[in-house]
Parts: structure tokens; C-alpha cells; sequence
């Protein structure tokens, strides 16, 4: 397994990227992938509060988009007082292609490393 710590870097980057002018709160995330490539998301914001997407949200669609389907890691960088972990809505996504996935949330004054089953434990599952 690669060092989480590989992906504050690239989520660094793209959080200089994020469209957050109405909460000025710069998100920038970054996961592997089961086919060992590296994802990058920030948060978009819109006028419509509504339309607004998390930076995970942005790295997961990235990802699918690139035809992978699996999150081994992703880090979450932001500017907070305190290491900032995922939304519940995120969280979900997240489970769509979790796979025994790490979580690290970094901020300038530390970090914090966990798991998504710790972040949602019993989750919604769709069973037909
Ligand atoms: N945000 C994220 O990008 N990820 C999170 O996990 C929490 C919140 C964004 C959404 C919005 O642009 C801003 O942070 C404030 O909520």
C-alpha cells in the first residue's frame, strides 16, 4: 500500500483551485484509486447555495470518470483550526466505492488519519 501522506500534496493543489467565493472555505481532496492513479477534486460552489459539490464529491466523479471504480485512500486538506473530515452526504458517496478505505484530513495545524467504516458505520446499502 502507498503512503496516504503521498496524497497531501496533489490535494494541496487542487484546493488553490477551488471555487469557494460565499464561504471562502478552500477544500481540496485527493484519493488512489484501485488502479494505483492518483484523483484530485475541490469544492465548487454555486450562486444556488444548492448546486455546491465537496471537493470528495469532485475527486470521486473524477475518478469514475477515468474508469475506476475502487478508493483505497484520500486525503482532505483544508485551511481549519482542526483536521475537517468529510460530510455525511460525501460519506455516502464515498461508500458507493469504499474498499477498506483510508481517511486522512490535513490542516496547517495537523491531521488526523481514520477509516470510512469509522466515519459510517451501518450505512445505507441499496439491496433489491
Ligand atoms: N466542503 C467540502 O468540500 N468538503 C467537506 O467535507 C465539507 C464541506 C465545502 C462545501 C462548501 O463549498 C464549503 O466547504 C463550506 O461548506
Amino acid at each position: 500500500m502507498m503512503d496516504i501522506k503521498d496524497l497531501i500534496a496533489p490535494a494541496t493543489a487542487v484546493q488553490q483551485h477551488a471555487h469557494a467565493p460565499y464561504s471562502k472555505f478552500r477544500v481540496g481532496a485527493a484519493l488512489r484509486a484501485e488502479d494505483g492513479n492518483v484523483y484530485a477534486g475541490c469544492n465548487v460552489e454555486n450562486a444556488s447555495y444548492g448546486g455546491t459539490v465537496c471537493a470528495e464529491r469532485s475527486a470521486v466523479s473524477a475518478m469514475v470518470a477515468a474508469g475506476a471504480r475502487k478508493i483505497r485512500q484520500i486525503v482532505v486538506v483544508t485551511d481549519a483550526d482542526a483536521p475537517v473530515m468529510p460530510c455525511g452526504i460525501c460519506r455516502q458517496v464515498l461508500l458507493e466505492f469504499a474498499d477498506d478505505t483510508e481517511v486522512l484530513a490535513v490542516c496547517p495545524s495537523g491531521e488526523k488519519l481514520t477509516t470510512l467504516a469509522a466515519l459510517l458505520p451501518e450505512p445505507f446499502v441499496f439491496d433489491k
